[in-house]
């Protein structure tokens, strides 16, 4: 991302063991480009639930940085510190459901804290650990676009859903930052970005980026994907993801499962680009992966104003489950999963660092 008032990124901590989180808050974008500064666990809580900061490798980051905030006053007796470290990890793993990278970074971090002895030591070890894990994902978003720019042939249109860009991470992103790093490649790439009712990311984020990258993008609404696919206007489908079950089960933003079933009826390639984060080996499959819901007035209102009669009921999943079998590949920074099975996921999660 060019010129945000972060440098460029949408998540970042400013100072050292005493300083804030500063986050770029995506409720307000397009419109206004304005930085949250927080100090505390609860504000940082109140900012990933309410959407300020999204996208599953973000909400990770900035939980990390979170559970730094929540313990950094933290009595310096054994039995103290243990009993702050649980109580703000149990806040902070309650924000959002689920995104898989919220509670593996915050097991990143109590890892990181549980490896020294004396209370000192843990919480130098945490805030080493926020701001490793901030760079991990920059490199790994550069993977992911790396391995997934390999899939882009000259000339092709991309659909996306949701926002992957590096508004949904501490670096590139996932599935955008692909498109981006064929672009960046010279390759000819051109994009068709759902809307992605009820919350819009897709229309106020993914366009936003990509009109500041200079990509050849177009905006449709949700229900215009079955059209612009019967029209052979797609080449592929790329979405990001918050969970994987094991068996490769994808859960992503509500309406992914719509999209991947689309791009089967017209043999549409259909790609997942997701950190090994985002996997939960505990998952056998996706009828396990919890759903968030939202509040109904996401789904009655639009910024405030009503769009339902008064008293509409609404259900508001904010995530479906897309079936493997649906999905061609999943890239990670490990190489590219393809088919998407329970052996080819195990044997990634198995050996990460042996590339696929
Ligand atoms: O509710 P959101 O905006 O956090 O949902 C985000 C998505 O579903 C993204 O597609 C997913 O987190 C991958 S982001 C790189």
């Amino acid at each position: 991302m060019s010129e945000t008032p972060l440098g460029g990124s949408a998540i970042r901590w400013r100072g050292g063991e005493g300083g804030v989180l500063e986050l770029l808050d995506q409720t307000r974008l397009p419109g206004e480009a304005r930085v949250l500064s927080l100090s505390g666990l609860e504000e940082v809580r109140d900012a990933i639930s309410r959407l300020a900061v999204r996208g599953a490798p973000a909400i990770g980051v900035a939980a990390a940085f979170g559970l730094w905030l929540g313990i950094r006053a933290a009595p310096e007796d054994q039995a103290g510190f243990d009993a702050v470290l649980a109580e703000a990890k149990a806040r902070l793993v309650s924000a959002r459901p689920t995104a898989a990278n919220l509670a593996w970074a915050l097991g990143r971090i109590e890892a990181a804290a549980r490896g020294a002895d004396a209370a000192p030591a843990r919480k130098r070890r945490a805030f080493e650990a926020a701001k490793a894990l901030l760079d991990e994902d920059v490199r790994t978003c550069a993977r992911l676009a790396e391995h997934g720019a390999g899939l882009i042939r000259d000339g092709e249109s991309v659909l996306t859903y949701c926002n992957t860009g590096a508004l949904a991470a501490a670096g590139a992103g996932t599935a955008l930052a692909v498109v981006l790093e064929a672009h960046r490649r010279g390759r000819r790439v051109s994009v068709f970005a759902c809307e992605t009712r009820p919350l819009l990311q897709g229309s106020r984020l993914t366009m936003w980026e990509l009109m500041r990258a200079e990509v050849d993008a177009t905006l449709i609404t949700d229900n215009a994907a079955a059209d612009v696919m019967r029209r052979k206007l797609v080449h592929r489908v790329l979405v990001g993801a918050d969970r994987i079950a094991r068996n490769g089960d994808t859960a992503n933003k509500i309406g992914t499962y719509g999209v991947a079933l689309l791009a089967k009826a017209h043999g549409i390639p259909f790609h997942v680009v997701a950190p090994l984060s985002t996997f939960d080996p505990t998952i056998g499959s996706g009828d396990r992966i919890p759903i968030e819901e939202r509040a109904a007035s996401e789904v009655t209102q639009i910024e405030g104003r009503p769009i339902a009669p008064a008293g509409a009921r609404a259900f508001a999943p904010a995530f479906d489950v897309t079936p493997a079998a649906l999905i061609t590949g999943i890239v990670t920074e490990a190489g590219v999963i393809s088919p998407v099975d329970e052996a080819g996921v195990t044997r990634v999660l198995s050996n990460p660092r042996a590339s696929i």
